[in-house]
């Protein structure tokens, strides 16, 4: 309701998961599919993070995700590396997750970041979903292009699918040793309670009309009164990274979990010493579908809500810390925000 000033934003879902297993392809293959469909401009990049709107998510999903069952206005995923010496991104990007997507390869099973990531997702209190990657890999599958799961379960011989079925225990027999009950998604009641399990191919994108399914559920069931906030009020986020960009100087990668930022706006920025308190130079955001992490493709824009990824050039930010926390000062007292910046580091 665009009159009405408090609004639903968009939950951040983290991706974790083992190096390898499929978490940047599994975004490549929701990115993809939405090429295919030819909406290819509605879907928003952002810097390590991808903003779906509920529109797509609902072509892709199919019969599954009715966008009328809903009032959230989609999903921001942000991808992590799964590389051992990665651990500090994993937990900041666990510690803006709303909801958390663990990618497990069904032939690899638990690895040492996976474990890794149940104890983020554990300590933070995150509820998240299994994605059990790669189901194409299954020796003899019968590849259905897109297809949600039971469509091309019933498609796989009976080997075939034991095979997949013994994976998928194991996985989630490894979730019970690590003091989670988990199921196969279809048969989860309560996703509070239970880890739901769902087969993907990030390949063959077979199961992801389902994992985007249970992952729009799972927000709109459970996270839609944290999703209440003032979209016009002054912008809070969390400095993902700290990077220099030609022409604009010293930069941050910032995830925005509150209200708008504008290109006019003062900004206090948690750094290595005092809050920066600085003004915003510039808003940047990659162009629609650039590869992520590809730099010089941005576009400026003059504001942006949450919740979203946004590179932020701003003078004075060569102290600014990763992980440090930003906010908008914007109509309010800057001792204050300062206060609150301080607070929080
Ligand atoms: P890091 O970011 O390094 O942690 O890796 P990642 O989890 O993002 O894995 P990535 O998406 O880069 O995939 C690793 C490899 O697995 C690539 O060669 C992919 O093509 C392959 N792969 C990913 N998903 C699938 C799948 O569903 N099926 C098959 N057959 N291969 C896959
Ligand atoms: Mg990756």
């Amino acid at each position: 309701d665009t009159l009405d000033p408090t609004s639903l934003r968009t939950p951040i879902v983290a991706v974790l998961g083992h190096v390898d297993h499929g978490k940047t392809s599994l975004l490549d293959k929701i990115r993809g599919s939405a090429v295919i469909e030819g909406e290819a401009g509605a879907i928003t990049q952002h810097i390590g993070a991808t903003a779906v709107p509920l529109d797509i998510v609902s072509t892709i999903a199919g019969d599954l995700v009715n966008p009328d069952d809903f009032d959230l206005p989609g999903l921001l995923f942000i991808d992590t590396p799964g590389h051992h010496s990665f651990t500090t991104l994993r937990s900041r990007g666990g510690a803006l997750a709303d909801i958390a997507i663990l990618v497990v390869d069904v032939n690899d099973g638990f690895q040492p970041q996976t474990l890794e990531a149940l104890d983020i997702l554990k300590r933070s209190e995150t509820p998240f979903i299994v994605a059990a990657n790669k189901i194409d890999t299954v020796p003899g599958w019968n590849v259905n292009e897109d297809s949600p799961i039971n469509a091309t379960y019933e498609a796989q011989s009976d080997r075939v699918s034991s095979r997949l079925d013994e994976s998928l225990y194991e996985i989630i027999g490894n979730l019970s040793d690590e003091g989670f009950s988990a199921d196969l998604y279809w048969r989860v009641q309560n996703f509070q309670r239970n880890v739901g399990v769902v087969p993907v191919s990030a390949m063959t994108g077979e199961g992801v009309p389902d994992l985007l399914a249970v992952m729009m559920g799972l927000s709109q069931r459970y996270m839609k009164e944290e999703m209440e906030i003032d979209v016009a009020g002054p912008g809070v986020g969390t400095v993902l990274e700290v990077k220099e960009e030609k022409g604009f100087g010293t930069t941050i990668d910032t995830v925005l979990y509150d209200g708008t930022v504008r290109a006019d706006d003062q900004l206090v920025v948690g750094g290595q010493n005092d809050p920066i308190v600085t003004d915003v130079r510039a808003l940047l955001q990659p162009r629609p579908l650039a590869e992520i992490r590809t730099e010089s493709r941005f576009e400026k824009v003059d504001e942006v809500s949450a919740a979203a990824g946004i590179k932020v050039a701003a003078p004075d930010l060569a102290d600014a810390m990763a992980g440090a926390p930003v906010r908008v000062v914007r109509n309010r007292d800057l001792a204050e925000v300062v206060t609150e910046v301080e607070a929080e580091l």
